[in-house]
């Protein structure tokens, strides 16, 4: 890769939204080291692969991509042009590291989620035809500070504000392929979020495996909560609107609850797994919660912000799990009504403790995550149905479906589409609210202002 010629690179992420955050910031990285985003492999000199380890299934699709890659690249070479370098990045490349290179020899390097920031030295090191390159460190100093200064912003903009997790749930890999819980000092955060609403950006997603476990110190080197670190950044003149994910109930604080009551900033959804509903599998899962405990922390959350959608994660089939234990699964989600849900079967995950459990015979945990996602299912439309008639502030981002329609989004999350004039694109403008077709909405500018804070029912 010699330096001063134009280099072209595609990132693939797969995932969550910290592995979007991170793709992005390797792109800008690699962009101030002259490399141009392009959209596809074939057009790329140089291609990274931004896994997730989270499931069997997000991990096995590595392996296939690499072996399309493969293929790509023998093609190319057939034809006289040079092969893209294959790199492969995120929690796949933490948690398997080399092994990975005998599984799949045409990788060209691999490197961890913590030390993304030395891909210009890493790929130099390729470029000088050195064989699987491998760093899966996890370094003193954090790649924050090493990573270039974000550009252009979109109007809703991911920031991550803490990485890792310390609590050990027995099915989950994260503790182990993103380590310890880390949060990053508060005026590095301040500082970037003050960059990315000077740059455009009015809504932002605080980022973290635990984000509301967020312990970051302040400038007098205090201690502070998500709570206080919501208060700092919403008072950055131009930011509208604040959202953070993903969270664990234990770390649910009273400040953090009343936040979510005083600071309007503070959007009116959160996103709390409770993965069951049954004690027993609450228990084997280590989530150091009852459902009781879910149960009241939701009426608190409720009490303090009325108006709040939730949201949540679930996993069926853990290892024991019984046609009982299933059923209080189904009664808590009745209980709560949850505006929107993800659900998974449960996947044995290597170096786990649950991996080590029976499991749950498979035909048993399919019918059962059908059963589950038709209630989940059921209960978004029913949430979104209740909107309709209901007035709703919605953050015009870009051109709509049709001529003349804008597309927003409401507090909810929903895609909000509706007749506008581009000038309200980057604006929160009052939206009634005329149809929902499954997780999209359809509305027009109102006149009256959107109603205050009304509980659902
Ligand atoms: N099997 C199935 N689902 C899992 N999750 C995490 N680990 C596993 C696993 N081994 C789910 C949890 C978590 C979400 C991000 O992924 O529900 O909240
Ligand atoms: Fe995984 Fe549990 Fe940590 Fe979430 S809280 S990242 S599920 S160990």
């Amino acid at each position: 890769m010699s330096s001063g010629e134009e280099q072209r690179v595609f990132i693939k992420s797969y995932g969550c939204q910290m592995n979007v955050y991170d793709a992005d910031r390797m792109g800008e990285l690699l962009a101030s080291h002259g490399y141009r985003a392009v959209d596809t492999p074939d057009a790329a000199d140089l291609v990274i692969l931004n896994t997730c380890h989270i499931r069997e299934k997000a991990a096995e699709k590595v392996y296939s991509e690499i072996g399309r890659l493969r293929s790509m690249n023998a093609e190319r070479k057939g034809s006289g042009r040079a092969a893209a370098t294959l790199a492969v990045a995120g929690c796949v490349a933490q948690a398997e590291g080399e092994a990975m290179l005998s599984r799949a020899p045409a990788i060209d390097l691999i490197v961890g989620p913590q030390t993304y920031h030395r891909l210009p030295a890493l790929l130099d090191r390729v470029a000088k035809g050195e064989r699987g390159v491998v760093d899966t460190d996890f370094p003193e100093t954090t790649k924050f500070k090493h990573l270039p200064k974000r550009a252009q912003q979109p109007l809703t903009a991911f920031l991550t504000v803490q990485e890792g997790c310390d609590k050990f749930c027995t099915f989950c890999v994260v503790p182990y392929t993103r380590g310890a819980e880390v949060s990053r000092p508060v005026a590095e955060i301040v500082a970037e979020a003050q960059r990315l609403v000077r740059t455009g950006a009015r809504e932002l997603t605080l980022l973290g495996q635990n984000v509301n476990a967020y312990h970051g110190t302040d400038e007098t080197g205090k201690e502070v909560g998500l709570a206080a670190l919501c208060y700092r950044l919403a008072s950055i003149e131009g930011l509208e609107r604040l959202r953070y994910t993903t969270s664990h109930p234990r770390d649910m604080s009273d400040d953090l609850i009343a936040a979510h009551r005083d600071l309007p900033e503070l959007m009116p959804y959160l996103h709390l797994p409770v993965q069951a509903g049954s004690d027993r599998i609450l228990k084997k899962m280590n989530r150091q919660h009852t459902a009781e405990n879910y149960l009241r922390l939701i009426e608190q959350i409720r009490k303090a912000r009325p108006d709040i959608a939730l949201s949540s994660d679930f996993i069926v089939g853990f290892p024991g799990e019984t046609d009982e234990d299933f059923e209080a699964t189904l009664a808590l989600i009745r209980q709560v009504g949850f505006a929107q849900s993800f659900s998974f079967k449960y996947s044995p995950r290597p170096g786990t403790p649950a991996a080590d459990m029976p499991p749950v015979d498979e035909a048993v945990s399919a019918a059962r995550l059908q059963i589950l996602q038709a209630l989940l299912r059921e209960q978004q439309q029913r949430f979104a149905a209740q909107l309709v008639g209901r007035t709703l502030p919605v953050l015009f981002e870009k051109a709509g479906r049709h001529a003349g329609q804008l597309a927003g989004r409401s507090p909810y999350l929903h895609p909000v589409q509706a007749e506008a004039p581009e000038s309200l694109i980057g604006q929160i403008a009052d939206v009634a609210i005329l149809e929902a077709v499954s997780n999209s909405l359809t509305g027009a500018l109102a006149a009256q202002r959107a109603e205050p804070r009304r509980a659902f029912a």
